[in-house]
């Protein structure tokens, strides 16, 4: 049996800890929507202001050089290389997850002329599926979109790539990246993942993995801040050949030469397409730094122990059915389907229980173990249950549905 004490006594214990004093957190609420846009690390808000008023406004235009401006993105990117275990020099911080994806997609259908097939999956998230869609329209080469129930059994000799969302952002299951991108190779397909749930929820070895490209979002697990900077990921033996759609000049080899022709940087350089966004890579930097010092180990322990938790005490909760493995195949973040789910989860919100919902009838709890306790799960359960038997959520203000949550 849980009860409130274990937790608490799991919390004392937790070699984590420690972290959660490194983020800022509104008093009286339970935070369970990291896995959409994470907390705010203490350290920003003084790291920005430095950013704004010296490196700006002290040094202008000279910051692009004496503040190392202009090769943030390579720089950060190269942290989070570390945090997601690709090669060195394999990532960089540009632009959006979506833009991302259709600059990797696109140089991996070009990679793999002959093959007509974007394979993907069921249920992958829609801007992956759109990206994806409007690529193949573009390109009007015969190229097709394919989303299938089981990918791995789908791969044939037609399959130019295959693109997958490591963690899906609604159940949180998770693939197996090591044995799926070896199906995938077999079958003389190039992969392409999604890391947007993974990356600072789950250990990764992309290099040791075999992983050919890789997209995530800086604001979720990363902490990077709202609309961080996306990054992207090329294993080095596709770099030399990397056809890439979007080629700017920052992309250049030398883009102070103001050369007329393109000529791409080497490496994975050559993705990033225009000025970086200084501010919001500061931003990032100061999220990433802080998932450097966390060991990587201990934060999956974690995140593991408190989705168990979480699975355990909902089990005999009426009317919610959990959609989320209950092994380690899971992500960090566990999701229930309830027929009224929009409505319980504002009745949870006005509560100070923040998770979110995804249609059409999912309640979704991210779980950052940077932050959460034990305690907040159980704590989240006992409000969850107050709202079910006081019926608050059938309130009239929590039925109506807005469009962002
Ligand atoms: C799996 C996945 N990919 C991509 C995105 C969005 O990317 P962007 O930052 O371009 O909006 C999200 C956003 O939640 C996501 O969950």
């Amino acid at each position: 049996m849980i009860d409130r004490a274990t937790l608490a006594a799991l919390d004392a214990a937790d070699p984590l800890a420690g972290f959660r004093d490194r983020f800022t957190l509104p008093e009286g609420v339970i935070y369970l929507d990291g896995n959409s846009l994470g907390a705010l690390p203490r350290a920003t808000p003084a790291r920005v202001a430095e950013v704004v008023a010296q490196e700006w406004g002290q040094s202008l235009i000279r910051a692009w050089n004496a503040h190392g401006w202009i090769d943030l993105g390579v720089r950060v990117g190269e942290k989070i290389g570390r945090l997601i275990g690709a090669a060195p020099g394999s990532t960089v911080v540009a632009d959006s997850t979506s833009i991302n994806l259709f600059k990797l997609l696109a140089a991996a259908l070009t990679a793999r002329p002959g093959r007509r097939t974007l394979l993907t999956e069921t249920g992958n998230f829609p801007t992956d599926l759109y990206v994806a869609d409007g690529l193949t329209r573009l390109l009007a080469q015969g190229h097709r979109v394919r989303a299938a129930d089981n990918p791995v059994a789908a791969l044939d000799g037609d399959v130019a790539v295959l693109m997958l969302t490591h963690v899906n952002y609604r159940s949180g299951a998770m693939h197996d990246m090591a044995s799926v991108t070896r199906a995938a190779h077999a079958a003389g397909a190039l992969v392409l993942w999604d890391l947007s749930h993974s990356a600072g929820a789950v250990p990764l070895t992309l290099a040791a993995d075999g992983a050919d490209f890789a997209v995530g979002c800086g604001y979720k697990f990363l902490n990077g801040g709202p609309g961080a900077p996306a990054f992207l990921s090329v294993a080095p033996a596709l770099q030399a050949d990397l056809r890439l759609p979007i080629t700017g000049w920052l992309g250049h080899a030398a883009p102070f030469d103001f050369a007329p022709a393109y000529r791409p940087a080497p490496g994975v350089a050559a993705a990033v397409v225009g000025t970086p966004p200084v501010l919001s890579l500061a931003a990032l930097e100061v999220g990433v730094d802080l998932m450097l010092d966390a060991p990587i180990a201990a934060l999956r322990e974690k995140s593991l122990r408190l989705g168990d938790t979480f699975l355990t005490l909902m089990a005999d909760m009426p009317g919610f059915v959990p959609i989320s493995p209950r092994d380690e195949t899971r992500g960090s973040q566990v999701a229930f389907r309830h027929p009224d789910g929009y409505a319980i989860m504002q009745a949870l919100i006005a509560r100070g229980v923040i998770g979110d919902f995804r249609a059409p009838d999912i309640l979704r709890f991210g779980l950052a173990p940077l932050y959460l306790r034990y305690v907040d799960v159980w704590d989240t359960v006992v409000t969850l249950r107050e709202v079910m038997t006081t019926e608050v959520w059938r309130d009239a203000r929590f039925q109506h549905r807005q469009a962002v949550t």
